[in-house]
């Protein structure tokens, strides 16, 4: 199944554009990520003391998270334009220039995926992070030459799923960097009433527990699901979310207790079937899953490995007894006797 398809995936999909009446605008708002948030009120803080902008700030963690979302609150909180782009979307050296150029003083911008830039797109913004400058070529051969135009200070927040995607110099240019953790079901419940008030939802504590315990972690995801079981209860009640049509919804949407989807059991179902509990390697696991390698290493792995269903070692991804539980499969033990593995009865 492709990323796209999938209710709990953590790409972006089409119900999120609406996210953004959903994102916290300001830092009081923004729930979890304490130690992140109270390390760059300080940051933030100083930097406007001093008439300064604010260091680089790199951003990385699993997709839904709220890299963009903390992107447009250090904007907001500094009192400055924020300027939205990604990897990916900025082609040319030429494309970049034009951005920088067009940039106010103190003004954020945020690229997303910038592990995504290509290599002469990136070394424009080596001179842009570290002296605010612009080195541009003109002409060709021999009577070529450099000129150096000023760009306004400017902070970049770079957002990326790994730190290690990035190359050493563009990650040594930023000044703060910071790793996104997944949420606690505490946090996710806080984050899922918001939502509901903000889209005139009544839903009950016990139903907004539900919806934490399942949503992996995962603003993104917890915001999803309320949006798909809103609708199971308007349309087999009366619009009011309990914890009776959450469990039906859930059920309907193929997502089990912990919040796994049928491809995370695949994933893991995989690895115990087909090569007795691993190791197995990443690029064989993706073959044999149908995934793409990037897409299990970013997206289905940090869950998997938070709950304790998942190993990696050196020779490749393993499967935990806690998974076998999980599935209902009978766990069999180390490597020896791994190729005896019995599905047991009711699954
Ligand atoms: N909506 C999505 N992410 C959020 C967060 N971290 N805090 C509050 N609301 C959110």
């Amino acid at each position: 199944m492709h990323e796209d398809e999938r209710l709990i995936g953590r790409g972006f999909k089409k119900d999120d554009l609406d996210e953004a009446s959903l994102r916290p605008r300001i830092m009081d708002e923004y729930i979890g990520q304490e130690k992140v948030k109270e390390n760059l009120q300080v940051f933030i803080r100083a930097a406007k003391q001093r008439d300064e902008a604010l260091d680089h700030v790199l951003l990385y963690g699993p997709p839904g998270l709220g890299k963009t979302t903390l992107a447009g609150i250090i904007a907001s909180e500094l009192g400055a334009n924020l300027r939205v782009t990604s990897g990916p979307a900025i082609e040319r050296p030429g494309d970049l220039a034009a951005i920088l150029t067009n940039l106010g003083d103190t003004d954020v911008l945020f690229i997303d995926e910038i592990h995504r830039l290509n290599r002469t797109v990136e070394e424009i913004l080596y001179p842009a992070m570290e002296d605010y400058a612009l080195d541009i070529i003109i002409g060709k051969g021999p009577s070529a030459r450099s000129i150096r135009i000023d760009l306004p200070r400017f902070t970049l927040v770079g957002a990326t799923t790994r730190a290690g995607l990035l190359t050493s110099p563009l990650r040594e240019r930023f000044g703060i960097i910071n790793r996104l953790e997944l949420y606690t079901h505490d946090e996710l419940k806080r984050i899922v009433k918001r939502s509901a008030s903000i889209l005139g939802i009544e839903i009950d504590p016990d139903a907004a527990t539900e919806i934490a315990r399942r949503s992996r972690g995962t603003p993104r995801i917890a915001n999803r699901l309320l949006k798909r079981i809103r609708d199971f209860a308007q349309i087999h009640g009366d619009g009011h979310i309990d914890l009776k049509v959450t469990k039906y919804a859930l059920k309907a949407l193929d997502i089990d207790g912990l919040g796994l989807d049928s491809v995370d059991r695949n994933v893991l179902l995989t690895i115990i079937q087909k090569f007795d509990g691993g190791p197995v390697g990443l690029d064989t696991l993706a073959a044999s899953t149908g995934e793409e390698p990037d897409t299990i290493e970013d997206v289905y792995e940090p869950f998997l490995l938070q709950l304790g269903f998942l190993q990696k070692t050196p020779r490749g991804r393993k499967a935990t007894r806690l998974a076998y539980e999980h599935l209902g499969i009978q766990y069999m033990g180390g490597d020896d006797d791994s190729d005896q593995v019995f599905m047991m009865d009711g699954w």
